[in-house]
């Protein structure tokens, strides 16, 4: 494809000062060789031109946007340099290693989860569609990051069954760190395909290629705090309801939940479902608020901050990103095997859950605060009602059962977090980048 694009770029960009060669007085025989010559370049030219189109049509036409035609969308995978790749990615390098295939490897949590996993001597292989429901080049960004230090990032879908079993033909993983997903809450009123595809049939489609490797891995997902949807109890203790889902994305998160107790159930699956508690940090995700807001506060673009009912305060549950990195590599360390071969059940398997947060709700309006004087700019305010399309209007989280199982112990609060993303954010949009969205 590259060698492709290069010659498609010698093409010249201004064909016309190649008239400006041809003189009007030469004789016949070279008249008639030059018009040869002259349709043989325009039909080059033609042809060159439908190359571009098609070449370049991917990413400038809605094509990817819609979700099912992104499903339908191809990627090149497969040969012996490819296979090679993926295997030495994959190679474990360290005593008491694991190969673990990290699904949504070029997303946030995805990048530190596999930088982590291969500084301690794992095998990391990561698996990625790098779709475009925010900024694909922040994706590439961190693809480089995991290439310097020997994480292959395999571009591909979860909902492609053949892509997995070729996978899992090629390495034998231990564990399966599933963080791909289709993750915003007020997307899914514009794509709710997005969700429906990523979150439901991709993550069947890879619990079912797991069921049936030998050995099956034992898997840790992520599933989202989101879950608790309008439940008012607080803190948030796992054991609490979670079947009043407020939008379409935590639906899809319990949906989630139903569905790995039923491959743990019928197939002897080890599963354990990480509720993740508003992750925040370097190499962030644009569509968070924290990440807009210091855009927006930089640029002098005002911000609006939701309030509830009653001038009722919104808090989230902010969780530093490495302090999350440190949960999922315990609930990787902690998994039992699956019980399970031949897609067949041999024996219970463990099923878990565990809320991943900080114990400490922040106002928004102190986020915002916090980042003022990070930022040293004064923020435009904008103080608007809490919109009913899927926010809530806080998060806490009850941590003590990763506390006693995991040894989970966040230890980053809001202030030191963010002034860790805020240096960040301005040497990656300094460095010549062009500003996020
Ligand atoms: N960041 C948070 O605050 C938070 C909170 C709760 C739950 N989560 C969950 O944690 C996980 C990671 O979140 P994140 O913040 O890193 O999000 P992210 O969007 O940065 O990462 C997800 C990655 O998965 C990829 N992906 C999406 N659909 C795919 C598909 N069908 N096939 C292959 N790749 C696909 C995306 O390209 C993206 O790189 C997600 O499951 C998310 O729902 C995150
Ligand atoms: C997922 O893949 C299956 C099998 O290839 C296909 O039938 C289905 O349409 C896909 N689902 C979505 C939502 O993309
Ligand atoms: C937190 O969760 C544990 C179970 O892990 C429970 O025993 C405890 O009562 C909960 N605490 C609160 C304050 O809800």
């Amino acid at each position: 494809m590259s060698k492709q694009m290069s010659h498609l770029d010698n093409i010249p960009s201004t064909p016309g000062k190649f008239k400006m060669d041809k003189s009007p007085y030469i004789h016949n025989r070279l008249r008639w060789h030059s018009s040869l010559a002259k349709l043989t370049f325009w039909s080059f030219m033609f042809l060159g031109l439908i190359l571009i189109f098609f070449f370049r049509s991917p990413s400038s036409n809605p094509l990817p946007q819609d979700p099912s035609r992104r499903s339908l969308r191809t990627y090149n995978w497969g040969g012996p340099a490819w296979e090679k790749r993926v295997r030495s990615s994959a190679r474990i390098r360290s005593r008491n290693g694991i190969s673990v295939l990290v699904t949504g490897a070029a997303g946030f949590v995805g990048t530190h989860v596999s930088a982590a996993l291969k500084r301690r001597g794992d095998g990391v292989l990561g698996l990625d569609n790098f779709n475009d429901y925010y900024d694909p080049t922040l994706k590439r960004a961190r693809q480089a990051l995991l290439e310097r230090s020997g994480v292959f990032i395999v571009e591909g879908d979860i909902n492609d069954s053949a892509l997995l079993r070729k996978l899992f033909e090629v390495v034998a993983f231990t564990h399966v760190m599933h963080l791909a997903a289709q993750a915003g809450v007020r997307y899914a009123m514009e794509n709710p395909g997005s969700y429906v595809h990523s979150n439901i049939a991709g993550f069947v489609n890879l619990l079912e290629v797991c069921k049936s490797a030998n050995p099956q891995p034992a898997i840790v997902w992520a599933s989202s705090s989101s879950v608790y949807g309008l439940n008012t109890k607080v803190p948030f203790s796992e054991r609490d309801r979670t079947d009043q889902p407020a939008s379409l994305y935590a639906a899809t998160k319990k949906a989630g939940e139903e569905i790995a107790h039923t491959y743990n159930h019928i197939y002897g699956l080890s599963l354990t479902g990480l509720r993740f508690f508003t992750v925040y940090g370097p190499w962030g995700r644009p569509d968070m608020a924290y990440f807009f807001f210091t855009r927006d506060i930089l640029k002098g673009k005002s911000i609006s901050i939701f309030e509830a009912a009653n001038h009722g305060t919104v808090a989230r549950d902010f969780t530093y990103i490495d302090d999350i990195v440190k949960g999922c590599l315990a609930a990787l360390d902690t998994a039992e095997k699956s019980t399970g071969s031949g897609g067949k059940k041999k024996g219970p398997a463990q099923l878990r859950v565990f809320n991943l947060g900080n114990t400490s709700p922040v106002p928004v309006s102190d986020l915002v605060s916090i980042l003022e004087r990070l930022l040293k700019v004064n923020a435009k305010r904008n103080i608007m009602k809490l919109p009913r399309n899927g926010d809530v209007q806080f998060t806490h989280a009850n941590i003590s059962l990763a506390q006693r199982e995991l040894g989970y112990k966040p230890s980053t609060d809001l202030q030191t977090g963010l002034k860790k993303f805020v240096r960040w954010y301005l040497s990656y949009y300094s460095g010549g980048k062009k500003a996020a969205g």
